[in-house]
């Protein structure tokens, strides 16, 4: 099954697809964690990328589509994309690499939830950064136990430098402007699931497993 979560920032992909690969053992492909792996690298390419992820803009479809090429050609099973497709031209490209594998998009979860909801969720975010779970120690259900440490692994918790409150601003003007013109896309295409992701983590985890029982 390839699955696409699309949703305004900080509304919860992140936090959704370990739920989701916990249950149905999909492969989650995060592009914003690729590109924060290759940030590490610190070469010319990475401070590019820095760049434009601290404005909040997107970083071209050239790396992306490059990144998203390596990733399915070394996975067998079906993918969770979390942050990808995120413009037209992405959604068409990843199409065409479906087709040319045999294989297509069964379902596109939009996650819907306001800009000022959204907005409460950036500042208080903490990240694993060995198991990927996701924190928030603002809100009080998804604080860890321990204050900046994982609970599942005991790493030490990380705060991501484009979490603050301007560069989320950006973020979110990006993805009006670029990304939101999916959710016509993929509704057309008869795909898209809207899922209420303001509620408590684990209600909306329960939306979207009756929709993917429904379609298994
Ligand atoms: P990316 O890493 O994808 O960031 P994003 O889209 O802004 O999404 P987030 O990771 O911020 O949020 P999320 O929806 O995963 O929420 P989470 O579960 O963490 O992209 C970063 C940048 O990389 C982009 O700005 C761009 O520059 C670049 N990029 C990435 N992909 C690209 C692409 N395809 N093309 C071009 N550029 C690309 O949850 C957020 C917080 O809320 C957490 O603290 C969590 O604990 C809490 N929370 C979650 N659910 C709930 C709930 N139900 N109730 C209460 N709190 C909750």
């Amino acid at each position: 099954m390839n699955i696409i979560l699309l949703a305004p920032p900080a509304a919860g992909k992140g936090t959704q697809s370990l739920k989701i690969v916990s249950k149905y053992g999909l492969t989650h492909i995060s592009t914003g964690d690729l590109l924060r792996e290759s940030l590490k690298r610190h070469d010319e390419l990475s401070d590019q990328i820095r760049e434009v992820m601290n404005r909040g803009a997107l970083v071209s479809d050239e790396i992306i589509l490059r990144l998203i090429e390596d990733v399915m050609s070394s996975t067998e099973h079906g993918i969770i994309f979390d942050g990808f497709p995120r413009n037209l031209n992405q959604a068409k490209k990843y199409e065409e690499l479906l087709t040319k594998l045999g294989q297509s998009i069964d379902l596109v979860l939009y996650l819907e939830i306001s800009k000022e909801e959204a907005e409460k969720r950036i500042v208080g975010r903490r990240t694993c950064s060995n198991c990927g779970k996701v924190y928030n120690t603002m809100i009080e259900r998804e604080k860890p136990l321990h204050e900046e440490t994982c609970d599942v692994c005991e790493t030490a918790l990380t705060h991501r430098e484009d979490d603050n409150v301007s560069v989320f601003r950006l973020r979110y003007e990006t993805y009006m402007n670029e990304t939101e013109p999916l959710i016509h896309f993929y509704e057309e295409k008869g795909l898209l699931k809207r899922i209420d992701a303001s509620l408590e983590s684990e209600e909306v985890f329960h939306s979207i497993v009756e929709v993917m029982d429904s379609l298994i």
